[in-house]
Parts: structure tokens; sequence; C-alpha cells
């Protein structure tokens, strides 16, 4: 049976106090509803529907996407209307399930199981056991176990509310069936809404089998309404991928000060440091080691890599065998070759060393192309802006650049020279032997250092020295 999809998102989300929508909140770094999109795709659903509310076009901008189908719900008259306004484009024959765009951490085999359970003539619908389930709609279920009801908190009387097995509001049933339930549906109710979980007394006075399956997890089920839960549920994705790490072979020094805010993958044998920040794609391979304080983003790091302490970096791509930091910054449009070294307050942008390269020390290299085996002096810059234009800089094969030479780009260093420390280069070099560009050293043996003087006496020695001919400069 195809699959749809159908995402609640027409909340208006008043006690987060923001100008965003509520499903547009980040979570990890990405919007509450992309959670829930990127849980759903991969049931491989043949369409993705979304209910969004009136203003919602914000959500609408934020998901471009081709595959996700937009449902108006003008006005909030309750979950049953919401689902109502998707169903004009779900045939008969499709199988639906029902998410929040507000429940961030629902797992793919939850949900997978759900849709396997409510089968092609069930209905399932996912229940969560909570110590107090204050507000909650309570799954009532007859002597024998059997759900025949959901109640909501306002409808319930004083033993319904005892009933700690509340709803989450995922539930899935055959497209046909559901069409037909909601077109009974009334809001005869304490909330004068139209309530989705009505739904259920229906299928059971059908005779469909209806199961409420305990959701595996708290965290996964709960919604965001205010700040404080948002920031609660951040706090479960931390912990949670932090696990998925450690369950796949990383050892995470203290999974508390382990912060993911994306999708990571490792390697055996990664080790991870305290307060390492990951965030969006981030790939390590086999025995890397992240030192404390590390902020990786959008970045690929390959086996046996080092990254020492307080380095951060951002859109690179990072061969095997690299050391990288302490303090080091690579950032957007990086490459590292194989054993490239990158050490401490050296900054990368938009530039690749290539293998067994180093530049080791009080660096910037932008817009620049290192070859093999470059060994590029501590404080060297490439003066890659003109204050209008971003110049490229070549350096190629085997050069040796000296300590503190500014490079000033566009221009080529050719393989295997060696660059003078200290020099200002504004012209290709060529390949082998030396270049430099300083000027010539002077020593003055008889010079004093200056003593005590007024102002006067200051002009006077100035006017004598002008005098003669091998000025001291320092006088
Ligand atoms: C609903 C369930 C309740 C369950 C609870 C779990 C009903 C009647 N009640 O409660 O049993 O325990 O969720 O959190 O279904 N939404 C719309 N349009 C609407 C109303 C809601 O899109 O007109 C969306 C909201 O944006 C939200 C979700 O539906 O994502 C749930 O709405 P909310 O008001 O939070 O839940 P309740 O109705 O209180
Ligand atoms: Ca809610």
């Amino acid at each position: 049976m195809p699959l749809s999809l159908i995402i609640l998102a027409a909340g208006q989300g008043k006690r987060m106090h923001s100008d965003l929508p509520k499903v547009l909140q980040p979570l990890a770094g990405r919007p509450l509803l992309g959670h829930v999109i990127h849980a759903g795709r991969t049931l491989e659903p043949a369409a993705i529907h979304i209910v969004y509310g009136h203003g919602g076009d914000l959500v609408r901008a934020a998901y471009p996407d081709t595959d996700l189908s937009w449902a108006l719900q003008a006005e909030q008259l309750g979950t049953g209307h919401a689902v109502a306004q998707a169903m004009p484009d779900i045939p008969d024959d499709h199988q639906v399930l029902v998410l929040y765009g507000d429940v961030p951490l629902i797992e793919p085999n939850t949900l997978s199981d759900l849709v396997q359970r409510a089968g092609e003539d069930g209905l399932a619908l996912l229940s969560v056991h909570l110590d107090d389930a204050t507000g909650y709609g309570r799954v009532l279920r007859d002597n024998a176990g059997n759900v025949y009801r959901i109640v909501e908190e306002k409808d319930a009387n004083r033993k319904e509310k005892t009933v700690r097995e509340a709803n989450t509001g995922v539930l899935s049933t055959s497209a046909g069936r559901l069409r037909q339930w909601l077109s009974r549906l009334n809001n005869d109710n304490a909330q004068g809404e139209y309530y989705l979980t009505d739904v259920i007394t229906l299928a059971v006075r059908d005779g469909v089998k209806v199961q409420a399956v305990p959701a595996p997890t708290t965290a996964e089920v709960l919604g965001v309404n205010d700040r404080l839960q948002l920031a609660q549920l951040e706090s479960d994705f931390r912990r949670l991928s932090a696990h998925r790490l450690m369950r796949a072979g990383v050892t995470v020094v203290d999974p508390q000060r382990l912060d993911i805010r994306g999708e990571v993958t490792a390697g055996r044998d990664v080790r991870l440091d305290i307060n390492v920040v990951l965030e969006g794609r981030v790939s390590l391979g086999d025995r890397v080691v992240v030192g404390p304080g590390v902020v990786i983003r959008n970045a690929t790091i390959g086996h046996d890599t080092v990254i020492h302490p307080y380095s951060v970096i951002d859109g690179a791509d990072i061969d095997s065998r690299c050391v990288i930091g302490p303090y080091a910054r690579l950032r957007p449009g990086s490459q590292l070759a194989e054993g490239a070294h990158v050490g401490n307050f050296v900054e990368l942008k938009n530039a690749s060393l290539g293998a067994g390269s180093k530049a080791n020390h009080l660096t910037y290299l932008g817009d620049a192309t290192i070859g093999e085996r470059v060994n590029i002096g501590a404080g060297t810059i490439t003066c890659n802006y003109d204050g209008q234009n971003k110049w490229p800089t070549v350096i190629e094969d085997g050069a040796f650049v000296g300590s503190g030479s500014m490079l000033v780009a566009p221009l080529t260093v050719g393989a295997a020279a060696t660059v003078g420390a200290g020099s200002t280069i504004t012209k290709s070099v060529p390949r082998g032997g030396l270049t430099l560009e300083r000027s010539t050293q002077k020593s003055y043996a008889h010079w004093s250092r200056p003593s005590k003087a007024t102002i006067e006496e200051r002009a006077s020695t100035i006017a004598r020295s002008e005098l003669k001919d091998d000025a001291d400069p320092t006088a």
C-alpha cells in the first residue's frame, strides 16, 4: 500500500513569543519541521502533505522541495479538521501516517513499526506512558486491554484523568476509511474542536482493529510548545546523538559535554574530547582524534587525522593522517591532502595544501593552491585582497617559503624554489634557486641609546645629525 504522510504544522506556537513560526524554530541546527520531514522521508512515502496555518507562508518558503505538498488550514478548528485539509489529495488506496511538525525527535523505526502494525485494514496509534499525563489525551482500554476511545484532558472525568497512557498524536490507517471517519466528526466537545482522536471511537464502532503502540522512548514523542521544552529536547538530541556514536565505536570522553547539531558519521576508534561541537554534516574517518573545544561544521576528516584543541573547521575536506591545530582555523573551501600539517594560529580560506605540506605557525593562506611537500614558514601571508578583488596564489611542489614572507597575489612560486625569510614577493618566483626581497642590513657600532632629554635638546640633536653623511637612522 503506498504511504502518504500528513504533517500537522498549522499551530501558531504563541508560547514561543517569537516572530518565527514554531515549526521553524531550530533544534540542533535544523528547524523542528525539518527533523520531522527528515524522519518521514526515511519511510519513502508516495507523498508528504504539510498542513500549514494562516500566515505560515514563511514555513512554505522554508521548504521549496518539490516532493512536498501543502494544504492550508486557514482556521484552526482542531486536529481532525487539520488532517481533513490534506485528504482531497490522497487516494483511497493509500495508507496515511499523521505526524506533528512540532514533535522533532520521532524515530524512523518507531514510525515504520507503527505503519506496519496498522497494516491494510487496521488503525495504529502511538501512545506513551507518562508519570504525569496532564494535558494529553488519554488512551482508554477495556478490561481485555482493547482500546475503545481517546478522551481529551478537558473532556475527561476524574477517573479517566488518572490514566497514564497518553496519546502522542501519531497515527496510521487507510486513507479511504480515514476520509469517511473525518466526514463524520463533530465539534460537540469541551473545546468546540474537530478532534482527530474521535476517529478511534468510529473505527472501533466499524469493527476495525485498533492498537495503541507505546513509544520505545519518551523523548521522541515530546512536542515543543515553549523555549524550555525546546532546550530540553535539544539536550535529549545531544544525549541520543552521543549515545549513537558511542554504540558505533566512538570514544566520547564526556557525553554531557559533546554538542551534536547535525548528522555525524564516524569510523572506528574515533575519540572526541570534551566541549567538541559538531554541526551540519560531519564525517570522521577511523581513529580520528578530536581535541577539547574543537568546532567542526560540514567537513570530512580522513583516517588517523589529529585535530588539536580549540581548532575551528568549517566547510573543509581533510584527508588522512593530517595534523591540525591547536588554534587552527580552516574556513570553507579548505582542502588538506594526506599528511598535511596546519599548526597554531594558521588560517586557511579556499586554500588547498598538497600531500605532506606544512604550514605550522601564524599564517594566512587564502585563495591559494599549494603543492606537495611545501614548507610555509611562520608568519607567511598570502596578500590575496587588494581592497576590491581576490587574487590567487600558486605554490608548486617542494617550494620552501621563508618565515614572515608576504606573497602579494596574483603570483606563482615555482617548484622547489626557496623564498628568503622576510621577503615581500610581488612577482612570480622561478623554479628552484633562492629568491628574496630584503633591504641591506646595517650596524652602527658607535650608536648609543638615547638618554633623558628636553624637547629642545632633542631638536638640536636631529639638526646636527642631518648635517652628517651616513646619519644614524634612529637619531
Ligand atoms: C493533541 C491530541 C491529544 C494528544 C496531544 C499530544 C487531539 C484532539 N488531541 O492535543 O490527544 O495527547 O495532541 O500532544 O488530537 N494542529 C493543527 N491545526 C489545528 C490544531 C492542531 O495543525 O487546528 C497541529 C498543531 O500545530 C500541533 C498538533 O496539531 O502540531 C497538535 O495540536 P495541539 O493543539 O498541540 O494538541 P492538542 O489538540 O492539545
Ligand atoms: Ca501540544
